[in-house]
């Protein structure tokens, strides 16, 4: 079969995969406090219906995955899904984006069944500060998890640090810090409009130029050049090999080099986390009309109608950007 190339050549070679919409957390910029519109469970797809879209995303050209949520390691079938997915002829590459949390205890069982690697949620070290960003006092399990995956050989750990002006964006210099001496690397993100409570606002936005000046005060930073398709550009660290990324979704938009789609928990596959369209694939696993063949082919298939319809860019900028009706946590980061 041919590779998921839209209209503008860019092949689509990584699949993000959302496995629940539910969170341990409630981080501000995520999701409010209270927040309960949860999807059905009756429409998350179950381990099999997962495994039927991923192995046909295998023979259409997806030669990565990310697990996500939500928090992903909240699905009880966390470690067969990962072991399913190793498994697989062609086995794509295989990382989980996770707050961490339950670390401690799944870590091992994940690295035995094949995971590679991980990218772990963190915007403080500080316990205060923690519980005001998340709505829960559970740094420490964070810092367990994290150990616990060093320890399960889940290199290299990336994190990834949102920065929330007045909340913890002096800490920025105290993060990069932290993370070289762990080993860890780290990646700053651009606060997206992507929240539940619809709480983002431009004008307050930590700028990737800003993380940049106030890490510039206490680091020597050169850019690292070829960046691929890689959301963060990376800048070498006091002439070092280590390196710190920084993801400026909103400021330097990077949708040029874009080589991902999305599946959300409830089976409905996007072509951007900003998309304001979805093509329907639990609506096929459910057909009771198609064999199993006819479902792999008609998932193909979509695939290739989503590619087909992406758009250039995210227009995140643009006068008539709309805000995507699913929160981030439903979508998949
Ligand atoms: N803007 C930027 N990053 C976000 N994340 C979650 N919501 C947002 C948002 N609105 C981050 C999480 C996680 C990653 C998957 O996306 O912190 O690290
Ligand atoms: Fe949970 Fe991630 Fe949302 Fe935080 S950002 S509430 S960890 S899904």
């Amino acid at each position: 079969m041919s590779a998921l190339i839209d209209s503008y050549g860019r092949r689509h070679k990584d699949l993000r995969v959302s496995l629940t919409d539910r969170c341990s957390l409630r981080c501000t910029y995520c999701m409010p406090h209270d927040f309960s519109d949860w999807l059905k469970s009756d429409h998350l797809l179950d381990t099999d219906e997962l495994m039927s879209v991923i192995s046909a995303a295998v023979s259409v050209g997806i030669e990565e995955i990310r697990l996500t949520g939500g928090e992903p390691l909240l699905r009880a079938d966390i470690v067969d899904i990962v072991s399913r997915i190793a498994g697989l002829t062609n086995a794509p590459k295989l990382s989980l984006t996770t707050n961490g949390l339950k670390l401690k205890e799944l870590a091992k069982s994940l690295a035995d069944a094949g995971l590679e690697r991980i990218n772990v949620s963190l915007d403080t070290l500080r316990r205060d500060r923690f519980v005001a960003l998340t709505h829960r006092d559970r740094i420490d399990d964070v810092f367990a998890g994290l150990e616990a995956a060093l320890q399960a050989g889940l290199a290299p750990i990336k994190i990834n640090s949102v920065l929330l002006r007045g909340i913890n964006d002096d800490e920025a210099p105290a993060l990069l810090k932290w993370a070289m001496s762990e080993g860890f690397s780290l990646r700053f993100i651009e606060q997206m409009p992507l929240d539940a409570g619809g709480i983002w606002d431009r004008t307050t936005m930590v700028t990737a130029q800003e993380m940049l000046a106030s890490l510039s005060d206490h680091f020597e930073l050169s850019p690292v050049p070829d960046r691929g398709s890689s959301p963060a550009e990376e800048f070498y660290i006091d002439g070092t090999i280590e390196t710190v990324g920084i993801i400026a979704s909103v400021t330097q938009p990077f949708c040029g080099a874009c080589d991902r789609l999305r599946l959300t928990s409830d089976g409905q596959l996007r072509s951007c986390l900003f998309s304001l369209e979805e093509m329907d694939l639990r609506k096929v696993l459910r057909n009771p009309d198609l064999s199993n063949q006819e479902i792999a082919e008609e998932i193909a298939d979509r695939f290739y109608k989503t590619v087909a319809g992406k758009l250039p860019g995210h227009g995140i900028n643009d006068p008539s950007f709309i805000q995507p009706r699913r929160p981030m946590s439903a979508i998949g980061g």
